[in-house]
This record gives structure tokens, sequence and C-alpha cells, in this order.
């Protein structure tokens, strides 16, 4: 993952473009020699001295840049500060970079910021593409992943619904929160995956585990000036004193791992009943047999990967799922319908169900390609020349950052009809589907980087969302209407509703 990859126009832009005059001399100069060079670049828009297109990117640059694709096409080149980034708006176009080239894009920018502290598990999280993050990326498939521990883990997402489902049903007929309801669901789900089940909770320098990663999400979405001027942003990050709180951040989520790699290292542990990642990751470390020698710097890496990659991603999805079920009362009401005809009079959905809920897993696509987490995925970095665009099409340079706009490409008219009318049934007699092979629907991305976390996301989303609909009915507060639901967006590598969704759960009962 990147730090800080999407900033709305920040306010130190002013003085940073002071500080940052000398340099404008060797700025025009690059420009000047780049523009005797003959290749073909992507058009973009107009840019300003130093700061590029910067400004463009507006608050919410899926939006902005969505706009700008409008004007430019699918394939544009802006210069973000020091940085040429390729945006990506198209499916055939995403087709090039994630299947035909995914090779020569498919390395992650690397983060100045978190690289400069001295943690030495944030070189291998923010590692370039290589020897090292084919050896991670083969644990996540092969060990934490796998199908057989997906499988092993189902009791603990079932544990959990149970707590959700008795939260909700103190609380039926009031108004709850859903947003942190669903929250916390996820948190403990993917603490107790990883960590186990007793320290989803655990207090470490009287916070709790998720204030570390609270935070730390934070970090990610607030604007580095390293990441757009990577030589002299650091300067503007002290001033604004995002260093220090990037330091501390990091320094709190090094010594929350190694505290839980301890405890499970301790001979005294006993043995658990559910092999948690920290369980399979020491006898990683332990095999010595192993050509690759993991270290507690990759358990430390792996484990922060899995809890940036996976809490706010599932938990934004299941909210904006719920947001347009009570937008669309005909969707809802069919779903339901579905749901309980299958279901019968069990207390709640049990994970066998799933399978035959149908119109349950449109609706879950649907969601996605509406409200993709990640709507700009996570940045690329070419590692070579490539041409894309076919014969007569544009050069790409190295070192170039790419962002593929999933929102735009899932909003795109020459794939979908109607697209913003949220509408599952366009799912009914094809095959489309999320895995990467279908580039008109991306919400996980493609190709080598996708995510690896894509079945264990679909299971708990399905899973969560077919136990709130068959366990209670769901209705607005008093008072307010379907129109005045606010789809207002916020946020930066992921996206979340500005205002959190209240609703009140009516208890269900399932035996009438
Ligand atoms: C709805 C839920 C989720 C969405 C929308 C989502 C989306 C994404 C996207 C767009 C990427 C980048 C793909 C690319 O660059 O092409 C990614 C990477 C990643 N995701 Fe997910 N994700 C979700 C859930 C999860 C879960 C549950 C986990 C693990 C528990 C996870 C772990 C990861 C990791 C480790 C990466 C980094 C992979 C790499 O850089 O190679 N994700 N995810």
């Amino acid at each position: 993952m990147s730090v800080a990859i999407f900033p709305s126009t920040p306010v130190w832009l002013p003085l940073f473009v002071v500080l940052l005059l000398p340099f404008l001399s060797l700025y025009l100069l690059q420009q000047w020699k780049k523009a005797g060079k003959t290749a073909k670049l992507p058009p973009g828009p107009p840019k300003l001295p130093i700061i590029g297109n910067l400004h463009q990117l507006g608050k919410l640059p899926h939006h902005s840049l969505w706009q700008l694709s409008l004007k430019y096409g699918s394939v544009m080149l802006l210069q973000l500060g020091n940085i040429p980034t390729l945006i990506i708006s198209s499916a055939d176009m995403a087709k090039e970079i994630m299947k035909t080239h995914d090779l020569a894009f498919c390395s992650r920018p690397c983060s100045p910021g978190p690289k400069r502290l001295s943690y030495n598990f944030l070189d291998v999280a923010f590692s370039p593409y290589g020897e090292l993050w084919r050896e991670m990326r083969k644990i996540f498939v092969t060990e934490l992943f796998s199908s057989k521990r997906l499988q092993s883990s189902w009791h603990i997402r079932d544990i959990e619904i149970n707590h959700l489902i008795n939260s909700l049903s103190q609380a039926s007929p009031n108004l709850v929160n859903l947003d942190e309801e669903i929250y916390t669901l996820v948190d403990r789900i993917i603490c107790t995956v990883a960590f186990g089940k007793s320290f989803g909770g655990k207090q470490f320098k009287d916070q709790k585990f998720k204030d570390f990663i609270d935070e730390t999400m934070k970090m990610l979405d607030s604007f580095s000036a390293e990441d757009f001027f990577p030589s002299v942003g650091w300067i503007a990050d002290a001033l604004t004193g995002l260093r220090g709180r990037l330091e501390r951040c990091f320094r709190n989520l090094n010594d929350y791992f190694e505290m839980i790699i301890e405890e499970h290292l301790d001979p005294a542990r006993p043995k658990p009943d559910y092999e948690d990642f920290v369980d399979v990751l020491i006898g990683l470390f332990k095999d010595q047999t192993s050509a690759f020698h993991l270290t507690k710097d990759h358990i430390k890496a792996i484990l922060m990967n899995t809890f940036i990659g996976g809490t706010d991603t599932s938990a934004v999805t299941m909210v904006w799922a719920m947001f347009e079920l009570i937008k669309n009362p005909r969707v809802m009401q069919m779903l339901q319908a579905e749901i309980r005809s299958c279901v019968g009079k069990k207390p709640k959905v049990g994970t066998n169900d799933i399978a035959k809920l149908t119109y349950l897993k449109m609706v879950v696509k649907e969601t996605l390609r509406m409200h993709p987490a990640a709507p700009l995925l996570i940045p690329r970095e070419t590692i070579q020349q490539c041409k894309i665009g076919g014969n007569n099409g544009y050069t790409v340079y190295p070192k170039t950052r790419v962002l593929v706009n999933a929102y735009a490409i899932g909003r795109d008219p020459n794939n979908w009809k109607n697209p913003h009318v949220f509408y599952p049934e366009r799912f009914k007699d094809n095959n489309i589907d999320f895995k990467g092979n279908h580039f008109e629907l991306l919400p996980f991305g493609a190709g080598r980087r996708i995510c690896p976390g894509v079945v264990m996301a679909i299971g708990t989303i399905e899973f969560t969302l077919a136990n709130l609909l068959y366990c209670f009915d769901w209705e607005l507060p008093g008072g307010m209407k379907r129109e005045d639901m606010s789809m207002e967006e916020q946020g930066g590598i992921t996206i979340h509703k500005k205002t959190p969704l209240q609703l009140v759960p009516i208890k269900y009962n399932c035996q009438d």
C-alpha cells in the first residue's frame, strides 16, 4: 500500500511554491529537454509550473479525474508535482495495463515518508515489484488465504455475526449507527483471524489496536508533500507536523506487532484451537528448510497490509450496500424475499445458505460497480518503457505513476446501460464478475496485483448482508425521506459515506 496518494488541494500549497522557486529553472530545463523527444505522450490538461496538475485533483480525485477524462480521453498524462501520472478511465485501456502489459505496470510507487523512518517492516510493506514482493504474495495466496484456511476461519465470522445480531436486537426498535456496528464487526473478524481470539480488544499503551489502525488509515489518507516532491517534500511535511505523526503512528504499530509476535512465541502459550495468521507465519519463521527465510519484519509487514487492505474496504462496501437498499425499496423487498424463502425458519442465515442467494450476489456486484471502495485502486508504477493504445499509441516511460479509475469505468455508458441507476438485474444473464477477468468491473484490481483478499472479503460481505436483511427490517429515522439520504462521499484511498448511516432495525420474527 502506498501513502497519501489522493489528496485534496492542500492549504500549504502557496508556501510550498515559494520554497520551491529555486527549483523552477531546473524544472523548466527538464520540460524543455522532454519536449525535444519525439515520443508521442498521452494527452492531458495544461499544467502549472512546479505543481503541474495537483491543483486539479479537488477533494474527491476520482470525480475530478473522471470529469477530466471526459474531455481528454481514457488515457491521460498528468503531472502531479514532480510525478508524471497516467490516468486510465476505460475498460479497454485497463485491460492493456493490467493484462497485456501487466509486468511493465506492476510495481508500486515507493512511499518515501514511511521509508525514511527507521522501521524495517515498512521497507518490506512498501517493497517495489521484485523477489521480496513475490515471496510475500506467495505467502498471502498459498498460506493465509488458501481455501482450506478460509474454510477454517468461517466459525469466526459466525461468532462475530452473532454478536452483531444480538447488539442490533437489543437496540431494536431504536436508531443505530450502522457504520459503527459494521466497522466493529469487520475489525473483530480481521483481528481474530490475524491475531487470535484473545487479542482483538487488547489494550496497549492505553489504546486498542483499532485506534492504531484508524490512525494509520488517517495517515495514509492525508496529504504527504513527499509523495509528490520526493526530494524536498519532507520540509513541508516537517512544517505541517505530518512527519512526527507518521513516526508516532508506525512506532505504535511496530510495538504492537512486536508484542503480539512475542506472545505467540512464548513456549508457555497453550496450543490454540484455531491457528491464526501469526501462528501460521511463526511456523514459516521457524522453518529453517525453506529457501526464503521469513523474519519478524516480514510478519509485521504482512499483518499491516492485511489490516490496511481489509478493514475499511469491506466495511465501506457493506455500508454502501445498505444505503442503496434503503434508497431502492424494490431491490430491498426482492432481496429479503429471496433470503427469507431460501433460509426458511432458522434463527439466522447459515454459511451454507449463501451459495443459493443469487440475487444477493447481484446486489453485491452492483454495489461494487457503483461504489468501489478504493475508486482509484492502489497506485502502480511502471518498471519499463512501454507503448499502449496500439501501433499509433502512446509511449509511457519507466517510473510513471499509474491510477486506474475503477469508479469512472464502473459508470462508463459504453459498458453499462443507465450507469447511475442501482439495478442488480444487469448481472442476471451474464457472467461478469470482479475476479480480474472483466475489466469493466474492477473493484479489486486485476493482474499480478489483484487484491489477495477477494474471496475472504466477498464471503464476509455476503454473509453479513444476508443476516442483516434476514433478521431485521430496516427503517429510516422518523420523518426522514429516502430522497433526503445524503450520498456525499469523503476519504482518500478508500471512499466513505460522508455522513453515518443511521437506521432503525426492526427485529423480524423468523418463526412466523
Ligand atoms: C470489499 C473489500 C475489498 C476491496 C474493494 C479491496 C480492494 C483492493 C484493491 C483495489 C487492491 C489493489 C489492487 C491493484 O493494485 O490492482 C487491493 C490490494 C490488497 N488487498 Fe484488498 N480489498 C478488499 C478486501 C481485502 C481483504 C479482506 C484483505 C485481507 C484481509 C485485503 C488485502 C489486500 C492486500 C494485502 C492488498 C495488497 C496487494 C498487493 O499490493 O500486492 N483486501 N485490495
